[in-house]
């Protein structure tokens, strides 16, 4: 092999090593997609009013079911509490009404609606998570 020929096959080697480094993180990253949980399904027969599941909670009245997520759009705590027809998030005291909107901050953004679906042949509403 002549010099040039080894020069071009060094800088070669040099320059894919920080493609391989981003290619297997990138890797990573899809591998973290994998294992995230896309969907939650729960029983068909919701109860009435207000439910807290692990990261959503359910509003059904008047034969209207709604889902919204239980991450506060302040910082992001889970909101597990019920007060006086009012969601409170622990950390900073932001209050939502049941429908997910904001009546008071620190959070300035609603809750976001999640979208579901029934499956009929398990009997079970399959939530979509938040992203
Ligand atoms: Fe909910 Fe700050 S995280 S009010």
């Amino acid at each position: 092999m002549d010099r040039k020929k080894f020069l071009k096959l060094t800088l070669l080697l040099v320059l894919l090593h920080p493609l391989k480094f981003i290619l297997s993180m990138t890797s990573i990253t899809r591998g973290q997609d994998k294992n995230r949980k896309l969907f939650e399904k729960i029983p068909i027969d919701v109860p009435d009013g207000i439910t807290f599941y692990d990261s959503f909670f359910s509003n059904k009245s008047n034969n209207t079911l709604r889902f919204y997520s239980t991450k506060c759009t302040h910082l992001g705590c889970k909101i597990k509490k019920q007060k006086n027809s009012q969601l409170v998030c622990r950390c900073h005291g932001s209050r939502f009404d049941t429908n997910g909107r904001v009546i008071t901050g620190p959070a300035d953004r609603d809750l976001p609606p999640l979208e579901y679906s029934i499956d009929h042949k398990e009997k079970k509403i399959v939530v979509k998570l938040p992203a």
